[in-house]
């Protein structure tokens, strides 16, 4: 499969797409705090999704996903199941990645929160996971290569003694959730596919406290840290425009 070049009238529908998956985080916001189950999360962000937004929560059975929503808590990765028995408890860290589907179209993003009282080291790992998705972002224009992005990502976490996940990446998205190309967030600059005004992807780098290696729990889903260290993931939809980017998923609270 070649990647995708959207028209203007399929980055208008990913514009909307994007729109309505930030305000599923910013919704969020008023209701992550000691004491709230992963269920609820996903029941909030349902229920938004279908009532409110008269949208398609995309991971809902999903290659069999059975949740609205991943909720990634601590050194879960990425991909955790919501569940009822899942109650967040001060100083957790927690990542809800949000995915909704309007007219056809998809947009796909996460973010990051620490419950009740910031920890130190957990601000930290949090903010220069962040700080590796805007320096990834910074470099979206035609021209750019996917191994630039990867580099400055994987320079950033690295220079801070952070890992980056090597067995998940970011994708190109539009109609479909998973497409071309694959987004790594480590590499060499000068490599990889050159960018090109028209496309859309994610950039969803995974930043763990020790070493990069993943392991796979029994439930065929959740993805956990091997030595059970913290890890961190932000995630945004951006489209390369002519002379940079857009961020599709922007959420209010960002500068961008
Ligand atoms: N939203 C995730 C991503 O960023 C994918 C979740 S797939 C699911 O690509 F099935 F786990 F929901
Ligand atoms: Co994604
Ligand atoms: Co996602």
């Amino acid at each position: 499969m070649q990647v995708s070049i959207k028209t203007p009238e399929e980055i208008e529908k990913m514009r909307v797409a994007g729109r309505l998956a930030a305000e599923v985080l910013e919704l969020l916001d008023e209701h992550i705090k000691p004491g709230i189950t992963t269920e609820d999360i996903n029941r909030i962000c349902h229920d938004h999704i279908v009532n409110v937004q008269k949208a398609i929560p995309a991971p809902l059975n999903y290659k069999g996903f059975p949740k609205s929503v991943c909720t990634s808590v601590n050194h879960v990765i990425c991909h955790g199941i919501p569940t009822e028995k899942k109650v967040l408890k001060e100083g957790d860290i927690i990542n809800v990645d949000v995915t909704v589907i309007k007219d056809e179209y998809h947009g796909d993003t996460s973010k990051m929160w620490i419950v009740g009282k910031p920890k130190p080291g957990s601000e930290r790992l949090i903010n220069i996971t962040q700080e590796c998705l805007y320096k990834g972002i910074e470099l979206v224009k035609p021209g750019t290569r996917l191994g630039d992005i990867g580099h400055a990502i994987q320079q950033h976490a690295e220079k801070h003694r952070y890992s980056v996940v090597r067995d998940y990446c970011g994708h190109g998205i539009g109609k479909v959730f998973h497409e071309e190309p694959q987004v790594m967030h480590y590499g060499k600059p000068g490599t990889g596919m050159e960018l090109q005004e028209g496309m859309t992807f994610t950039i969803e780098p995974m930043i763990n406290q020790g070493k990069y290696q993943t392991k796979l729990l029994p439930d065929g889903w959740t993805v956990v840290t091997k030595d059970h260290k913290l890890s961190a993931q932000w995630e945004h939809t951006i489209l390369c425009t002519a002379d940079g980017y857009e961020v599709l998923t922007k959420r209010s609270e960002e500068p961008f």
